[in-house]
């Protein structure tokens, strides 16, 4: 067993998480959506100890993260609308399903034994770093325990995993807060399988063509995202959505200038009824909510535009019944 270090992402301690990712280890890193929990996606050892540590479905196939569009060569097969649309928004919060490389180097477990690959430039500076340096793509999911809110800082990771990740690199909070846009281009037309941090409006404008909403499970399917997994992102304690004030014993969690004053513990997404302002502090809050020892959070209402599709996909799931234990 190893033990957890949390580290100021410096030159060195990129060196070192490096160095980790090669040897085998568990690093968490930031990028600008969520902390990622990271292995190298070709050794098979190293990916398993991703869903051990997370608790995993082993159904859930993972995000290789690569540095560049070229970085992919071993791994994916890229189409003329993943070209454009990996010019428009890489490096960035856009994640990709893609054909697999006929001879691809990643473990069949990277990919849960599927034919396609889910793929990921980042944009944060400590990611690309990261990547660079380790010279392997990295299998990355959000850093948290499965089905847990994502993580958005390293506390979140330190609080989530004990001595089963090697490093943590901290680089402060997630600029955007929810994950990336996960658009699956394998198919005739490109289907949206998780709404992200790049809304669905901006996606159309590249590729021109409408796309396909798959982000709503089918009942009898079986999921191809964990988003689509129907309670996920789930504080410890029961959500309820479409509230303004809190029942007595329960939290609040608001959204714009009409909040109520309120005695209960709250958070106010965004006092200004900004979007992109609540997207970053939506999994923040719901830790800090949950650990409040209330018996519910109350969810106001959140416009269902731009950003906010990705953070009431969140908090609908958030609220979602859950699988009994
Ligand atoms: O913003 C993000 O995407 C973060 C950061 C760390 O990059 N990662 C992330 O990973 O959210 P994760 O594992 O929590 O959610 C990504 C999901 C996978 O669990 C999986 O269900 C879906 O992407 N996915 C992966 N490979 C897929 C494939 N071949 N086909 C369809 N969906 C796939
Ligand atoms: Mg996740």
């Amino acid at each position: 067993m190893t033990q957890m270090t949390v580290l100021a992402a410096t030159p060195a301690a990129i060196a070192e998480a490096a160095a980790a990712l090669r040897a085998g280890e568990l690093v968490a890193f930031p990028t600008e959506t969520v902390y990622g929990l990271g292995a190298d996606a070709t050794n098979p050892k190293a990916v398993a100890r991703i869903f051990t540590a997370k608790g995993r479905p082993r159904f859930n196939p993972l995000i290789v993260h690569v540095p560049d569009v070229e970085a992919l060569a071993d791994t994916a097969r890229l189409t003329p609308t993943a070209l454009r649309l990996a010019s428009a928004f890489w490096p960035g919060p856009m994640t990709l399903v893609l054909p697999l490389a006929a001879d691809a180097t990643i473990a069949d477990l990277t990919v849960a034994g599927l034919t396609t690959v889910a793929v990921r430039v980042p944009g944060h500076a400590v990611a690309q770093d990261l990547l660079r340096a380790c010279g392997r793509p990295v299998a990355a999911p959000s850093a948290n325990v499965s089905g847990h809110v994502s993580a958005t800082t390293a506390q979140h990771v330190s609080d989530d995993f004990a001595d089963a990740v090697r490093i943590v690199l901290d680089a402060g909070p997630a600029d955007h807060g929810v994950e990336s846009t996960i658009i699956d281009v394998t198919g005739p037309a490109p289907r949206i399988l998780r709404h992200g941090a790049i809304t669905l409006e901006a996606i159309q404008e590249v590729t021109g063509a409408e796309i396909e909403d798959a982000t709503n499970l089918a009942t009898g399917k079986t999921p191809t995202a964990p988003g689509q997994l129907t309670s996920h992102y789930a504080p410890r304690c029961p959500v309820h959505l479409g509230r303004t004030t809190a029942a007595p014993g329960e939290a609040l969690l608001g959204f714009g200038p009409a909040m109520p004053p309120t005695t209960a513990p709250a958070e106010n997404l965004s006092e200004a009824g900004d979007l992109v302002e609540a997207a970053t502090n939506l999994f923040a809050a719901l830790r800090r909510l949950e650990n409040t020892d209330v018996t519910a959070i109350a969810v106001m209402p959140i416009p269902d535009e731009g950003l906010g599709a990705a953070i009431n996909d969140r908090l609908r799931r958030a609220a979602a019944p859950r699988p009994s234990p």
